[in-house]
């Protein structure tokens, strides 16, 4: 696992625009690649988010993004051909793991999962988040798990 740099570019951008992601996600519809472009390079420069890409030897199979504020919200996607595998809670685990080894402030971790994203809410509770609350995001139910810094 690495931070997020340029070269994610395309392969964020293709992940993006899986259709399980924009199914799962809070703004369903397509991304164009001028909007992710925009999007990513101002994520790379924020201080408020931390993005991270997992290989497996060369190939990149996921990534992770934190944005932080009173509580951090992270977001993983993995890639298509590598979901249903069982390498989410590790992911989710190990991600978390080194947003906090970078941080002064340790600050929880929350993710928004909607209600119909089974795999998503069994990979963060696998890997030791807690049923928090329901919530609704952009008039979407969703539930909201949360971890402790550790
Ligand atoms: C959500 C996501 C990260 C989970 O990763 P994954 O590789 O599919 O999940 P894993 O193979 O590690 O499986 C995790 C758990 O979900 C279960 N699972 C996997 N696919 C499933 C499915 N389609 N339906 C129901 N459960 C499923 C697994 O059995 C496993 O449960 P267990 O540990 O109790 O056996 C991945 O599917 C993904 O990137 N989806 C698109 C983006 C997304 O939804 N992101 C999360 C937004 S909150």
């Amino acid at each position: 696992m690495r931070e997020a740099n340029s070269s994610d570019l395309e392969i964020t951008f293709q992940w993006a625009n899986d259709s399980e992601t924009r199914k799962n996600s809070f703004y369903s519809s397509t991304i164009s690649f001028v909007e992710h472009s925009e999007w990513f390079r101002k994520k790379l420069k924020s201080d408020q988010s931390k993005m991270y890409i997992v290989s497996l030897g060369n190939t990149k199979i996921g990534f992770v993004r934190f944005e932080i504020d009173t509580e951090a919200t992270i977001g993983i996607v993995i890639a298509p051909e590598y979901r249903g595998k069982g390498f989410a809670s590790a992911i989710i685990d190990l991600a978390c793991a080194r947003f906090w080894k970078g941080q002064t402030n340790l600050v929880p971790v929350c993710a928004f999962i909607k209600k119909n994203n089974e795999a998503s809410v069994r990979s963060f509770l696998k890997a030791g988040f807690n049923f928090e609350r329901d919530d609704v995001v952009n008039g979407v139910c969703c539930q909201v798990f949360k971890k402790e810094a550790q």
